[in-house]
């Protein structure tokens, strides 16, 4: 544990406030994409991102046990969701990430000291080390990505849009919009979703809301490597953001944004 903070420390030391220039950053970060029921990784590893991909219908730990790992305002907000779909998400996926942290924080899920930013963002509270992470679910599905940069993801399941031209002008920015109109028709489901997952990773890393949706372009083409293009408002800015796609095999897209690197590379393990 020493060892893990330790590293962690001096890492953060050059990243502290996301003031590390170009050369501290780290050429690439791997994210380590592992399947539930795989075990935590024990070690954090400076220069990766541990990223869980749960499978909300045999999740490795029964709703009830981790429903016990929350904190009683967590409970109190599980038992308010009307839909026992969205109560089993967000205990599922609260109680993997108490866990999870928990485990890299050597103490206990319950104790791990769980705040929250106006926006809404879950965050590490008061002096813990600087680990950071975020959480996203869709139907069936939740990812859990922990790490030493800001980072956010999103999961959202692939599948026919009514209108994606509609919802990529009310969504989308002017210039994102553009951009996808000029694409052929046959790549509009793909675009739309490498739109609006890249968009949301985005909005939480920066711990922003959907009113910030039109205040930067991401590359919507998905014949080219997602990017953010540019940035109109210094809620979402960073020292750069990256970011990095992957499609599982159960077809739901999935992109990470991460702060403070060179380059991001999704590393699969098994069957995903
Ligand atoms: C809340 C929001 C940040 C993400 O919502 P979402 O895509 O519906 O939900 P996801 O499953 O990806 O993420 C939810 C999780 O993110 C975390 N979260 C909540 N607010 C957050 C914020 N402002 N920033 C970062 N993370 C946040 C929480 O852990 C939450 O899970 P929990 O409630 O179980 O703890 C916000 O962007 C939103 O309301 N989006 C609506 C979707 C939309 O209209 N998108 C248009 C895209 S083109």
């Amino acid at each position: 544990m020493t060892s893990r903070i330790a590293t962690l420390q001096a890492f953060s030391k050059a990243n502290r406030h996301g003031l590390a220039t170009p050369a501290d950053r780290p050429p690439a970060l791997t994210v380590r994409l592992q399947a539930s029921p795989r075990h935590f990784a024990s070690i954090l590893d400076a220069h990766e991102i541990f990223a869980w991909l749960i499978n909300l219908e045999a999740p490795p730990e029964s709703s009830e046990r981790l429903f016990g790992l929350l904190t009683t305002d967590e409970q109190s907000r599980a038992l308010r969701y009307k839909i026992a779909k969205a109560r089993e998400q967000f205990v599922i996926g609260r109680g993997l990430l108490r866990r999870l942290l928990g485990e890299y924080l050597a103490q206990e899920p319950q104790t791990v000291p769980l705040c929250y930013l106006p926006s809404g963002k879950p965050v590490l509270a008061g002096n813990s080390p600087p680990i950071h992470f975020n959480v996203t679910h869709t139907d069936g599905w939740a990812i859990v990505a922990v790490g030493y940069h800001r980072l956010g993801v999103d999961i959202e399941r692939v599948r026919p849009v009514t209108d994606v031209v509609g919802l990529v002008s009310r969504y989308f920015s002017h210039i994102e919009a553009e951009d996808f109109r000029r694409l052929p028709e046959p790549y509009h489901t793909a675009a739309f979703f490498r739109g609006w997952t890249c968009k949301e990773a985005v909005i939480k890393a920066a711990g922003a809301t959907v009113a910030y949706l039109a205040d930067f372009d991401v590359e919507v083409n998905p014949q080219f490597p997602p990017c953010v293009k540019a940035v109109r408002d210094p809620v979402l800015a960073s020292t750069g953001w990256v970011l990095a796609e992957w499609r599982t095999s159960a077809n739901a897209a999935v992109a990470f944004a991460v702060e403070g690197v060179e380059q991001l590379v999704i590393q699969p393990e098994g069957n995903l």
